[in-house]
């Protein structure tokens, strides 16, 4: 069952999870002020929009590089710029990113960033900065100068690359805060519950996670909160379910 999948699983995992634990992460190796910063952030998927716009709530100024034309125009209307890689290497003073992809940031981008420039990655292992670049720019000159900060002295300048570009928020903080991971496992033990009930009806495929997961999950959230939602009148149910009445 893909389980990451779940919308209880990266609508909440993703977005807030790691958007809060990665600017805790950047700024437990940093100390850093955001406010007023110019902040990159390479992809706005789930894990690209929670940092961003926790970014943005601490004041920095923040710039969205995505391939996506989709992704793109909502970063703009979430009111961030949307600049190409290359712009943005130039424009930014934190770098992170959140792609999944390999090398997004590279000696092109490295070359042009401005003394003192911030690269830190939360999406995908330590494969979205190209550090084998990094370490050939600086030819040397390199060294730690706090707990999970590299400088890479280039001549010109110097990068500050965090957790050895590994994930920012497992790294260089303790990651997930329990209260968005429980949705996570709870999807997990529901899923394998679900497999455990189905298996001998089910096909050797990867399957998605029922919907009445999700919901259960999204239930049991809210009820450990001490919130209760508004059911709807029979008559709104009636409504909702054909398409006979107004239309
Ligand atoms: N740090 C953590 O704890 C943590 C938690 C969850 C997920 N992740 C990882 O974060 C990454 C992103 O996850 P997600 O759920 O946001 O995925 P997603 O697919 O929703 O978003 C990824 C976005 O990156 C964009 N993208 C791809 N290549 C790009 C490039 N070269 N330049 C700019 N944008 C590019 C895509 O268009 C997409 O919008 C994944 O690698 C995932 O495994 C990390």
């Amino acid at each position: 069952v893909a389980v990451n999948e779940a919308q209880t699983k990266h609508l909440f995992d993703n977005r807030y999870g790691t958007g809060q634990s990665t600017v805790d992460g950047i700024l437990r190796a940093t100390n850093i002020l955001l406010a007023g910063r110019r902040c990159v952030v390479a992809g706005y998927g789930w894990v690209g929009r929670g940092i961003a716009n926790r970014f943005a709530g601490m004041g920095a100024r923040v710039t969205i590089v995505e391939v996506d034309p989709v992704r793109a125009i909502e970063a703009l209307m979430d009111g961030h710029q949307v600049m190409t890689a290359g712009d943005a290497a130039r424009w930014g003073e934190v770098f992170v990113t959140a792609t999944g992809n390999v090398n997004v940031f590279r000696e092109e981008h490295f070359r042009v960033m401005p003394d003192g420039a911030v690269l830190a990655n939360s999406g995908h292992f330590d494969a979205e900065l190209d550090l084998a670049a990094l370490t050939r720019l600086a030819e040397g000159h390199i060294r730690e100068v706090r707990n999970d900060v590299r400088e890479y002295d280039l001549g010109e300048k110097r990068l500050y690359l965090l957790a050895e570009g590994r994930l920012v928020n497992l790294g260089a903080a303790e990651g997930h805060p329990a209260a968005v991971m429980d949705m996570s496992f709870a999807g997990q033990a529901l899923s394998v519950e679900y497999v455990a009930a189905n298996h001998a009806a089910l096909a050797k495929a990867v399957h998605v996670v029922p919907a009445d997961i999700d919901a259960e999950i999204a239930r049991l959230k809210l009820e450990a909160r001490g919130i209760t939602l508004e059911p709807m009148t029979e008559e709104q149910l009636r409504y909702t379910s054909s398409w006979q009445q107004g239309t």
